[in-house]
Protein backbone atom coordinates (compact mmCIF):
# COMPACT_ATOMS: atom_id res chain seq x y z
CA UNK A 1 0.00 0.00 0.00
CA UNK A 2 2.92 2.54 1.04
CA UNK A 3 4.80 2.10 -2.61
CA UNK A 4 0.86 2.80 -4.07
CA UNK A 5 0.36 6.03 -2.06
CA UNK A 6 4.32 6.90 -2.77
CA UNK A 7 3.65 6.89 -6.52
CA UNK A 8 0.75 8.65 -5.95
CA UNK A 9 1.92 11.46 -4.69
CA UNK A 10 4.71 11.52 -6.82
CA UNK A 11 2.67 11.61 -9.58
CA UNK A 12 0.86 14.42 -8.18
CA UNK A 13 4.11 16.12 -7.98
CA UNK A 14 4.76 16.10 -11.35
CA UNK A 15 1.24 17.05 -12.62
CA UNK A 16 1.59 20.17 -10.58
CA UNK A 17 4.77 20.94 -11.99
CA UNK A 18 3.79 20.15 -15.58
CA UNK A 19 0.67 22.45 -15.06
CA UNK A 20 2.91 25.50 -13.87
CA UNK A 21 5.45 25.00 -16.40
CA UNK A 22 2.43 25.09 -18.51
CA UNK A 23 1.20 28.18 -17.50
CA UNK A 24 4.50 30.27 -17.00
CA UNK A 25 5.27 29.05 -20.74
CA UNK A 26 1.75 30.81 -21.67
CA UNK A 27 1.91 33.44 -19.94
CA UNK A 28 5.42 33.89 -21.16
CA UNK A 29 3.69 33.66 -25.21
CA UNK A 30 0.87 36.00 -23.81
CA UNK A 31 3.40 38.51 -22.72
CA UNK A 32 5.46 38.31 -26.21
CA UNK A 33 1.73 39.32 -28.19
CA UNK A 34 0.87 41.71 -25.75
CA UNK A 35 4.44 43.80 -27.09
CA UNK A 36 3.86 47.12 -28.75
CA UNK A 37 6.64 48.31 -31.20
CA UNK A 38 7.30 52.03 -31.94
CA UNK A 39 8.36 52.14 -35.29
CA UNK A 40 9.86 55.09 -36.36
CA UNK A 41 7.90 56.48 -39.79
CA UNK A 42 9.80 55.73 -43.15
CA UNK A 43 9.82 58.67 -45.07
CA UNK A 44 9.01 57.65 -48.04
CA UNK A 45 7.04 59.24 -50.62
CA UNK A 46 3.84 58.00 -52.44
CA UNK A 47 3.78 58.28 -56.06
CA UNK A 48 0.51 58.40 -57.85
CA UNK A 49 1.34 58.83 -61.37
CA UNK A 50 0.18 55.67 -63.82
CA UNK A 51 4.03 54.57 -64.25
CA UNK A 52 4.43 54.13 -60.54
CA UNK A 53 0.96 52.26 -60.16
CA UNK A 54 2.00 50.37 -62.89
CA UNK A 55 5.25 49.35 -61.01
CA UNK A 56 3.79 48.71 -58.02
CA UNK A 57 1.49 45.74 -59.42
CA UNK A 58 4.51 44.42 -60.84
CA UNK A 59 5.92 44.42 -57.31
CA UNK A 60 2.63 42.85 -55.98
CA UNK A 61 2.76 40.40 -58.55
CA UNK A 62 5.97 38.87 -58.74
CA UNK A 63 6.38 39.25 -54.69
CA UNK A 64 3.79 37.16 -54.22
CA UNK A 65 1.47 39.51 -51.95
CA UNK A 66 -1.64 37.88 -53.80
CA UNK A 67 -0.48 34.79 -52.96
CA UNK A 68 -1.53 34.96 -49.20
CA UNK A 69 -3.73 38.31 -49.34
CA UNK A 70 -6.30 36.48 -52.60
CA UNK A 71 -5.55 37.84 -56.18
CA UNK A 72 -8.15 40.64 -55.22
CA UNK A 73 -6.49 41.90 -51.70
CA UNK A 74 -9.70 41.05 -50.58
CA UNK A 75 -7.71 38.58 -47.76
CA UNK A 76 -9.29 35.18 -46.14
CA UNK A 77 -8.71 33.00 -43.10
CA UNK A 78 -5.51 31.15 -44.81
CA UNK A 79 -4.55 28.68 -41.97
CA UNK A 80 -7.08 27.31 -38.92
CA UNK A 81 -5.10 25.23 -37.02
CA UNK A 82 -4.99 24.12 -33.12
CA UNK A 83 -1.93 26.53 -32.21
CA UNK A 84 -3.35 29.58 -34.60
CA UNK A 85 -6.07 31.05 -36.84
CA UNK A 86 -3.94 33.52 -39.77
CA UNK A 87 -6.02 35.60 -41.65
CA UNK A 88 -3.99 37.50 -44.47
CA UNK A 89 -6.02 41.32 -43.78
CA UNK A 90 -8.43 42.51 -46.35
CA UNK A 91 -5.86 45.29 -48.21
CA UNK A 92 -8.57 46.86 -50.03
CA UNK A 93 -10.55 49.98 -49.06
CA UNK A 94 -13.92 48.12 -48.66
CA UNK A 95 -16.51 46.88 -45.18
CA UNK A 96 -13.33 45.02 -43.53
CA UNK A 97 -10.25 46.54 -45.19
CA UNK A 98 -7.35 48.36 -44.11
CA UNK A 99 -7.59 50.68 -47.08
CA UNK A 100 -9.81 53.25 -45.51
CA UNK A 101 -7.94 53.70 -42.33
CA UNK A 102 -4.22 53.71 -43.12
CA UNK A 103 -2.01 56.41 -43.80
CA UNK A 104 1.03 56.01 -45.77
CA UNK A 105 3.07 55.84 -42.68
CA UNK A 106 1.11 52.83 -42.04
CA UNK A 107 0.96 51.11 -44.94
CA UNK A 108 5.17 51.46 -45.23
CA UNK A 109 5.25 50.13 -41.43
CA UNK A 110 3.62 47.32 -41.81
CA UNK A 111 5.16 46.13 -45.27
CA UNK A 112 8.44 46.81 -44.33
CA UNK A 113 8.25 46.37 -40.84
CA UNK A 114 5.71 43.98 -39.89
CA UNK A 115 4.76 46.36 -37.67
CA UNK A 116 0.46 46.94 -37.10
CA UNK A 117 -1.40 50.36 -36.97
CA UNK A 118 -1.66 49.45 -33.36
CA UNK A 119 2.17 48.75 -32.73
CA UNK A 120 1.28 44.21 -32.90
CA UNK A 121 4.06 42.40 -34.26
CA UNK A 122 2.74 41.08 -37.56
CA UNK A 123 3.53 37.60 -37.24
CA UNK A 124 3.05 36.31 -40.85
CA UNK A 125 3.70 39.22 -42.78
CA UNK A 126 6.99 38.31 -44.62
CA UNK A 127 8.44 41.65 -43.92
CA UNK A 128 11.89 40.25 -43.70
CA UNK A 129 12.07 40.33 -47.45
CA UNK A 130 10.03 43.46 -48.14
CA UNK A 131 12.28 45.15 -45.37
CA UNK A 132 14.79 45.14 -48.29
CA UNK A 133 12.54 46.70 -51.21
CA UNK A 134 13.87 50.14 -52.07
CA UNK A 135 12.11 53.41 -51.15
CA UNK A 136 10.62 53.87 -54.98
CA UNK A 137 9.79 50.19 -55.13
CA UNK A 138 7.96 50.38 -51.96
CA UNK A 139 5.96 53.65 -52.68
CA UNK A 140 5.17 52.65 -55.85
CA UNK A 141 3.97 49.07 -54.34
CA UNK A 142 1.86 51.26 -52.03
CA UNK A 143 0.54 53.71 -54.57
CA UNK A 144 -0.80 50.20 -56.42
CA UNK A 145 -2.81 48.76 -52.91
CA UNK A 146 -4.03 52.29 -52.41
CA UNK A 147 -5.81 52.08 -56.28
CA UNK A 148 -7.18 48.84 -56.24
CA UNK A 149 -10.98 48.11 -56.41
CA UNK A 150 -12.58 48.26 -53.18
CA UNK A 151 -13.91 44.64 -51.76
CA UNK A 152 -16.23 44.17 -48.87
CA UNK A 153 -14.19 41.04 -46.75
CA UNK A 154 -14.97 41.05 -43.08
CA UNK A 155 -12.68 39.28 -41.48
CA UNK A 156 -10.97 37.71 -37.82
CA UNK A 157 -7.54 38.71 -36.91
CA UNK A 158 -4.65 36.17 -36.92
CA UNK A 159 -4.88 34.55 -33.47
CA UNK A 160 -2.72 32.71 -31.15
CA UNK A 161 -4.64 29.89 -29.16
CA UNK A 162 -3.25 28.46 -26.08
CA UNK A 163 -1.13 26.26 -27.95
CA UNK A 164 -0.17 28.79 -30.04
CA UNK A 165 0.83 30.91 -27.23
CA UNK A 166 2.72 27.80 -25.63
CA UNK A 167 5.04 27.34 -28.99
CA UNK A 168 5.54 31.07 -28.70
CA UNK A 169 6.40 30.48 -24.75
CA UNK A 170 8.92 27.97 -25.76
CA UNK A 171 10.84 29.37 -28.39
CA UNK A 172 12.59 32.53 -29.34
CA UNK A 173 12.70 31.07 -32.99
CA UNK A 174 9.47 32.19 -33.58
CA UNK A 175 9.97 35.52 -34.53
CA UNK A 176 6.80 38.57 -33.79
CA UNK A 177 8.47 40.83 -35.91
CA UNK A 178 11.64 40.29 -36.99
CA UNK A 179 12.25 43.74 -38.70
CA UNK A 180 11.05 45.87 -35.64
CA UNK A 181 14.53 45.30 -34.72
CA UNK A 182 16.30 45.54 -37.81
CA UNK A 183 18.49 47.97 -39.23
CA UNK A 184 20.47 45.98 -41.78
CA UNK A 185 21.80 48.30 -44.14
CA UNK A 186 19.33 48.09 -47.67
CA UNK A 187 21.28 47.39 -50.73
CA UNK A 188 20.61 50.49 -52.42
CA UNK A 189 18.92 49.71 -55.60
CA UNK A 190 20.80 50.06 -59.41
CA UNK A 191 19.57 50.95 -62.66
CA UNK A 192 17.02 48.42 -64.41
CA UNK A 193 19.26 46.39 -67.49
CA UNK A 194 20.72 42.33 -66.68
CA UNK A 195 23.34 43.33 -64.43
CA UNK A 196 25.28 41.58 -61.68
CA UNK A 197 24.23 45.07 -59.49
CA UNK A 198 20.63 44.77 -60.24
CA UNK A 199 20.30 40.90 -59.89
CA UNK A 200 22.15 41.02 -56.18
CA UNK A 201 19.46 43.66 -55.39
CA UNK A 202 16.69 41.08 -56.59
CA UNK A 203 17.82 38.46 -54.49
CA UNK A 204 18.26 40.68 -52.02
CA UNK A 205 14.39 41.21 -51.68
CA UNK A 206 12.86 38.15 -52.96
CA UNK A 207 15.20 34.84 -53.34
CA UNK A 208 17.46 35.44 -49.96
CA UNK A 209 14.29 35.08 -47.40
CA UNK A 210 14.28 31.41 -48.13
CA UNK A 211 17.84 30.57 -50.04
CA UNK A 212 19.69 32.61 -47.41
CA UNK A 213 22.29 35.06 -47.93
CA UNK A 214 24.67 34.86 -50.66
CA UNK A 215 21.74 32.35 -51.79
CA UNK A 216 23.72 29.14 -50.14
CA UNK A 217 20.58 27.37 -48.95
CA UNK A 218 18.46 28.22 -46.51
CA UNK A 219 15.49 26.50 -44.11
CA UNK A 220 12.66 29.05 -45.94
CA UNK A 221 10.50 30.47 -42.37
CA UNK A 222 7.71 28.10 -43.19
CA UNK A 223 8.89 25.44 -41.08
CA UNK A 224 7.08 22.84 -43.35
CA UNK A 225 9.07 23.86 -46.38
CA UNK A 226 11.64 21.57 -47.76
CA UNK A 227 15.42 23.11 -47.45
CA UNK A 228 16.16 26.09 -50.48
CA UNK A 229 19.04 24.73 -51.87
CA UNK A 230 21.98 26.36 -52.94
CA UNK A 231 21.75 28.02 -55.98
CA UNK A 232 25.23 28.03 -57.20
CA UNK A 233 24.21 24.70 -57.86
CA UNK A 234 22.29 26.55 -61.56
CA UNK A 235 25.33 27.85 -62.34
CA UNK A 236 26.17 25.33 -64.68
CA UNK A 237 21.99 25.24 -66.33
CA UNK A 238 22.63 28.16 -68.73
CA UNK A 239 19.92 31.08 -68.71
CA UNK A 240 17.32 29.27 -70.58
CA UNK A 241 17.21 26.74 -68.20
CA UNK A 242 17.26 28.80 -65.40
CA UNK A 243 14.18 31.06 -66.88
CA UNK A 244 12.35 28.04 -67.51
CA UNK A 245 12.54 27.11 -63.64
CA UNK A 246 11.25 30.64 -63.02
CA UNK A 247 8.98 30.93 -64.97
CA UNK A 248 7.55 26.92 -65.73
CA UNK A 249 8.85 25.58 -62.61
CA UNK A 250 10.60 22.90 -63.78
CA UNK A 251 14.25 22.37 -63.88
CA UNK A 252 16.62 20.51 -66.05
CA UNK A 253 15.88 17.18 -63.31
CA UNK A 254 12.23 18.07 -61.63
CA UNK A 255 8.65 20.20 -61.13
CA UNK A 256 9.53 22.54 -58.31
CA UNK A 257 6.72 22.63 -55.44
CA UNK A 258 4.74 25.85 -56.07
CA UNK A 259 3.69 25.99 -52.63
CA UNK A 260 6.87 26.59 -50.89
CA UNK A 261 9.00 27.57 -53.84
CA UNK A 262 6.86 30.06 -55.54
CA UNK A 263 7.96 29.95 -59.11
CA UNK A 264 3.89 31.00 -60.49
CA UNK A 265 4.54 34.64 -58.80
CA UNK A 266 7.94 34.91 -59.16
CA UNK A 267 8.07 33.88 -62.67
CA UNK A 268 6.44 37.39 -63.37
CA UNK A 269 9.35 39.02 -63.24
CA UNK A 270 10.60 40.06 -66.57
CA UNK A 271 13.30 38.75 -68.53
CA UNK A 272 15.89 41.70 -67.79
CA UNK A 273 15.00 40.84 -64.31
CA UNK A 274 15.90 36.54 -64.13
CA UNK A 275 18.69 37.34 -66.18
CA UNK A 276 20.22 40.11 -64.10
CA UNK A 277 19.37 37.49 -61.26
CA UNK A 278 21.19 35.13 -62.86
CA UNK A 279 24.51 37.09 -63.81
CA UNK A 280 24.62 37.75 -59.50
CA UNK A 281 23.96 33.88 -59.16
CA UNK A 282 27.13 32.86 -61.60
CA UNK A 283 29.58 35.23 -59.50
CA UNK A 284 28.71 33.55 -56.57
C1 LIG B 1 3.01 34.34 -46.41
C2 LIG B 1 1.80 35.11 -46.53
C3 LIG B 1 1.88 36.60 -46.83
C4 LIG B 1 2.49 37.24 -47.90
C5 LIG B 1 3.29 36.60 -49.02
C6 LIG B 1 2.18 38.64 -47.74
N1 LIG B 1 1.44 38.86 -46.62
FE1 LIG B 1 0.80 40.67 -45.91
N2 LIG B 1 0.05 39.75 -44.27
C7 LIG B 1 -0.05 38.38 -44.07
C8 LIG B 1 -0.79 38.11 -42.85
C9 LIG B 1 -1.13 36.73 -42.30
C10 LIG B 1 -1.16 39.37 -42.33
C11 LIG B 1 -1.98 39.64 -41.07
C12 LIG B 1 -1.09 39.97 -39.91
C13 LIG B 1 -0.27 38.79 -39.48
O1 LIG B 1 -0.84 37.86 -38.98
O2 LIG B 1 0.96 38.79 -39.69
C14 LIG B 1 -0.60 40.37 -43.23
C15 LIG B 1 -0.70 41.74 -43.05
C16 LIG B 1 -0.38 42.70 -43.99
C17 LIG B 1 -0.59 44.11 -43.84
C18 LIG B 1 -1.12 44.80 -42.58
C19 LIG B 1 -2.61 44.72 -42.56
C20 LIG B 1 -3.21 44.85 -41.18
O3 LIG B 1 -4.28 44.25 -40.98
O4 LIG B 1 -2.61 45.49 -40.31
C21 LIG B 1 -0.21 44.71 -45.02
C22 LIG B 1 -0.28 46.18 -45.36
C23 LIG B 1 0.27 43.66 -45.88
N3 LIG B 1 0.15 42.46 -45.23
C24 LIG B 1 0.73 43.86 -47.17
C25 LIG B 1 1.36 42.87 -47.93
C26 LIG B 1 2.02 43.13 -49.19
C27 LIG B 1 2.07 44.46 -49.90
C28 LIG B 1 2.58 41.95 -49.60
C29 LIG B 1 3.46 41.70 -50.80
C30 LIG B 1 4.61 42.57 -50.98
C31 LIG B 1 2.24 40.95 -48.59
N4 LIG B 1 1.49 41.55 -47.60
C32 LIG B 1 2.60 39.63 -48.65
C33 LIG B 1 0.48 37.41 -44.89
C34 LIG B 1 1.22 37.63 -46.03
C1 LIG C 1 9.22 31.13 -50.05
C2 LIG C 1 10.55 30.58 -50.17
C3 LIG C 1 11.31 30.75 -51.47
C4 LIG C 1 11.54 31.92 -52.19
C5 LIG C 1 11.03 33.32 -51.87
C6 LIG C 1 12.40 31.55 -53.29
N1 LIG C 1 12.65 30.20 -53.27
FE1 LIG C 1 13.63 29.13 -54.68
N2 LIG C 1 13.22 27.39 -53.69
C7 LIG C 1 12.57 27.31 -52.49
C8 LIG C 1 12.44 25.91 -52.11
C9 LIG C 1 11.77 25.39 -50.83
C10 LIG C 1 13.02 25.16 -53.14
C11 LIG C 1 13.05 23.65 -53.25
C12 LIG C 1 11.70 23.29 -53.84
C13 LIG C 1 11.43 21.85 -54.03
O1 LIG C 1 12.24 21.02 -53.62
O2 LIG C 1 10.35 21.56 -54.62
C14 LIG C 1 13.51 26.12 -54.13
C15 LIG C 1 14.15 25.80 -55.32
C16 LIG C 1 14.64 26.69 -56.23
C17 LIG C 1 15.33 26.34 -57.44
C18 LIG C 1 15.67 24.93 -57.90
C19 LIG C 1 17.08 24.63 -57.44
C20 LIG C 1 17.54 23.24 -57.75
O3 LIG C 1 18.72 23.00 -57.50
O4 LIG C 1 16.73 22.41 -58.19
C21 LIG C 1 15.69 27.52 -58.08
C22 LIG C 1 16.43 27.68 -59.38
C23 LIG C 1 15.20 28.58 -57.22
N3 LIG C 1 14.56 28.06 -56.12
C24 LIG C 1 15.41 29.93 -57.51
C25 LIG C 1 14.89 30.97 -56.74
C26 LIG C 1 15.11 32.37 -57.04
C27 LIG C 1 15.99 32.89 -58.18
C28 LIG C 1 14.40 33.08 -56.14
C29 LIG C 1 14.22 34.58 -56.07
C30 LIG C 1 13.85 35.24 -57.31
C31 LIG C 1 13.74 32.12 -55.25
N4 LIG C 1 14.09 30.85 -55.64
C32 LIG C 1 12.89 32.45 -54.20
C33 LIG C 1 12.06 28.36 -51.75
C34 LIG C 1 12.02 29.69 -52.17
Amino acid sequence: MKIIKWILGSLGVILVLVAIFAFMTISKGEARLAVRYAMEYDDVMIPSDSASIALGKYIAESHGCQGCHTPDFSGDIMIDAPPFTVVPSNLTSGAGGVGTTFSDADWLRAIRHGVGQDGRGLVVMPSEAYYYMSDEEVGALVAYLKQVPAVDHELPRTKFKTLGKFILGVSDDFKLTPDAMMDSPRIPMPEKGPTVERGEYRASVLCQVCHGKGLTGNQPPDPDSPLAPDLRTTQSWGLDAFMRALREGETPSRKLDDAYMPWSKIGHLDDTEIEALYAYIKTL
